[in-house]
Parts: structure tokens; sequence; C-alpha cells
């Protein structure tokens, strides 16, 4: 398996591209059941992930054309058309290798009148039930069964408009509901919606193809059903999580660097936080300049939280900013309860993190050291990553598989600045 190999110390100069985002490709691309005509995405990154949901499409009938998107940064075209399904049970073997495949539940279902798919299990950060994304579908007037591990979901006439209101804000039960409202008849209100922009993204592209939603990106969404969605093109908007974590690779190491398609409106949260610990943010046309220059960053604690507060997905790379940082922070993880992994191995890197509950207490110091380190999760293994460009000497990052799940060639965007990091193939 590769490894990526990091010499800490270097400070980032220059340029770094970003991709369009993992998390909005991967509902986006189970939007393609919902027509029989093509949808075309554009600004597609190059993921393990996006690969592994391509193959759950083709396996029911789907094509997928993909054409490279060569420079760092690009992105890539993707033509989905579902002409003509070829089933409604997606195959275990791909669905159990990862989660999002979950999504094409709702859209198979509105589409085809029935879908069949593995319940998903527990991965390394938590439980992670999709009790919300059954009990969705059951309002708008699916029949839900559990039988052996699997979902049985049918409709064969149809789904049918309702209120739907959630008891907690789920990304992936939100994008479940909007999908599937788009193609029933009536009118669906979801109350409670989750705000992440990677839904509005979604429902962006939704309304190209011809649905009708109001009240994208607030907590209360419409939809008024149609027969039948359309042709359409989406450029997927800039991968929030990878924005952070180089606008925190910048914090962490030193130096002023421009991230460039993207947008800082995406990070607000942490764009604060950035400011108060002392490192500049400054929006410029083509995305915003990060720069800490000289100053040692100060310590200041943050909780996790649904959009428009700090995402769960930064949380690692955040606590490893921390862990040089001057003082104390607080950092409290409320979504997962499970996503501390990358605590035992930021120890190992000479991190002083006490762990209590939720919260973990993060005292910085002077300097981090480098070491073999492995998380079984990519924001953990990008927080690795991190520390290691502040850390004395080497740090060796084992399964990079994780990181290349939902990291865009990660190692050339950093070595493009100027760190010193290499891919070492296994
Ligand atoms: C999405 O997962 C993201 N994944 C996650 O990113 C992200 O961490 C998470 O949202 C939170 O922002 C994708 O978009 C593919 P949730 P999702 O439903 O939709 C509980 C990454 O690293 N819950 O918003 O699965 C759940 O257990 C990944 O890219 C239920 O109880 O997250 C959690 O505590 C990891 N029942 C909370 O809600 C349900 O039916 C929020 O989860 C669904 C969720």
């Amino acid at each position: 398996m590769d490894k990526i190999r990091i010499r800490g110390g270097a400070r980032l100069k220059g340029t770094i591209p970003i991709s369009g985002a993992k998390n909005a490709t991967l509902p986006l691309m189970a939007a393609a059941f919902l027509t029989d005509a093509p949808l075309t995405l554009t600004n597609v990154p190059k993921l393990r992930d996006v690969a592994f949901m391509a193959d759950i499409l083709r396996g029911l009938g789907v094509s997928a054309e993909w054409t490279d998107g060569c420079a760092l940064g690009a992105g890539g075209r993707y033509v989905l058309h579902a002409a003509h399904l070829s089933g409604t049970a997606a195959d275990y073997d791909i669905v159990r290798k990862m989660r999002a495949s979950f999504f094409i539940l709702g859209p198979l279902l509105a589409r085809a009148g029935e879908a069949r798919i593995s319940l998903p299990g527990g991965c390394a950060i938590g439980a992670r039930p999709v009790d919300l994304h059954l009990k969705a579908l059951a309002a708008l007037g699916a029949e839900v069964d559990l039988s052996e591990g699997n979902v049985v979901a049918r409709a064969s006439r149809g789904l049918t408009g309702a209120k739907i209101k959630f008891p907690l804000v789920s990304v992936g039960a939100t994008e479940c509901a909007l999908m599937a409202a788009t193609l029933a008849k009536g009118q669906s209100v979801i109350h409670n919606a989750a705000r992440e922009p990677e839904i509005a993204d979604l429902g962006r592209c939704l309304i190209a193809m011809g649905a009708k939603i109001d009240g994208l990106g607030t907590s209360t969404v419409t939809v008024e059903g149609v027969s039948s969605l359309s042709a359409a093109t989406h450029a997927v908007l800039p991968d929030r999580i990878e924005t952070g974590t180089y606008a925190m690779a910048v914090a962490i190491a030193g130096g002023e660097v421009e991230l460039i398609g993207t947008d800082v409106k995406l990070i607000e949260a942490l764009a604060k936080l950035l400011g108060k610990s002392g490192v500049a943010v400054t929006p410029t046309p083509a995305g915003f300049v990060v720069a800490r220059n000289g100053v040692c960053p100060r310590a200041v604690s943050m909780e996790t939280q649904p959009f428009p507060g700090f995402p769960t997905d930064l949380q690692a790379q955040f606590m490893a900013f921390m862990a040089t940082a001057e003082g104390s922070s607080h950092i409290k993880e409320t979504i997962f309860e499970n996503r501390f992994m990358h605590v035992p191995e930021l120890l190992r890197m000479g991190a002083d993190i006490k762990i209590d509950g939720n919260v973990a207490v993060v005292k910085g110091v002077a300097r981090l050291k480098g070491a073999p380190v492995m998380a079984t999760d990519l924001r953990a293994s990008s927080s690795l990553v991190l520390a290691g460009l502040a850390a004395e000497g080497e740090t060796v990052v084992n399964r990079v598989y994780h990181l290349d799940r939902g990291f865009e060639r990660m190692e050339e965007k950093l070595s493009g600045v100027g760190a010193e990091i290499e891919r070492v193939q296994g």
C-alpha cells in the first residue's frame, strides 16, 4: 500500500487549485437515476469514492463516461446516463466499500418504484444509522422493509409528497428526501433540513434537470413534484473540506498561499478561528490568500456543528493545527461519537492532548516530532499529513488509501507550494 513521506519544516508559498467537492459529487451522481436523459457533471474530482460510485451506477445499467481533467485541480467531466436500468438491487460487494452508496436508495426508488441495497454498517467514525433516510422515504409513501441486512423500498404507484420533519440535522437524509421528492406527486416540505452547501448544490442541479425546489440553503425546503426530469449540465461546487484543509496546512507550516477556484464563504466558521489565532485570510478574485508569517498561532477553542457551524470533517485537521499553537484549546466533537482516532497518532508525534468524553483538551507544544503514523479515516489521515508539515524530521503516513478516497493528489498540491512531501509506492 502506498505511503506519504513528509519532511517537516518547509514554509509554503504559491497557489493550490481546489478540486470539486467529493460530498457534492456523490449525491449528484446518484441523481442521474432520476432521469433517462444524460446528466453531465463538470469539475468532478478524481477520487476513489467517485470511482466506487460509478461502479455502483454501472452495475445498475447506468453508463458513466469520464473525460479526464488532466491539469491539477481542473476537474473532470462525467456524463452519466441512466437510459435503461438493468436492475434495482445494488451489488453488495461494491456497496460495502463506501457508505455513500446508500445515496442511490431515494432516487432509484423514485425512478423505478423499487430499490434494494445493503444496510451500511457503522464505520470508523461512529455507528452512523440510516433511520432518518428510511423514515423520509416512508413519509413519501414507500413501503420500507429490512431483511437480512438489506433495505427493500417499494412504491409501485410512485411516491406522494409529504411533510418530512427531521428530529436532527442530517446531510444524507436531507439529500435522500430532496431527490426522492422531486418525482413525488404533489408538494413535499422538508423541515429541519441540513444547510450544508452540498445540499444547495444538489438542489441547483435538480432544478437544472427540471425540478421545482424552493428554500435551498435554508432549513425548510419545499419541493413541488414533477412527472419527469430531463438532461442537464452542472458544475460541482468547490470542496470546502479540501479548502479548509489546505488553509490549515498554511496555518500550521507558515507561509503564504492562494487557494484558487474556491470561496472563503464556504469556510467562514474556520476563517473566523484562523483570524483569532493570528492567521490572515484575504479574499481574492480567484479564491483567497492564507498567510502566517512569523507569528506563532494562538490557541482557540471550537466545537463542531452542522453548517454554518464548524464542520466535523475539519475537526481532525484543526486539532493538528492547535497541537502547535500557543496555549490550550478545547475541541468538542458533537456530530460523530468516535471521531478522535487521530489523537493517539498525534500523541506519538509529541502532541499534548487529553480526551474527556467528546472534548479534546489540546496544549500546544513548541514542535511536533516526525513518526510513522496511520489513520482509519480520510480526514484523520489528512490531519496527520498536516502535523507532518510542522514536525521535526520525517513523518510517514501509512494507508494512503484513505486519503485517496477524498483528497485529489494531495502530495502534488502540497509539493507544488514547497512542502517536502512524496508518495512512496508500496
Ligand atoms: C455527511 O455524512 C458527509 N458524507 C460526512 O463526510 C460528514 O462528516 C457528515 O455529512 C456531517 O457533515 C457525505 O456527504 C458523503 P449526517 P452523513 O447524516 O450524511 C446521525 C467525509 O469525511 N444520523 O449529517 O452520513 C449521524 O449518526 C464524510 O467526507 C442518524 O442518527 O452525515 C450523525 O451523528 C464522513 N440517523 C448525524 O446524524 C440517520 O438516518 C449527522 O450525520 C442519519 C444520520
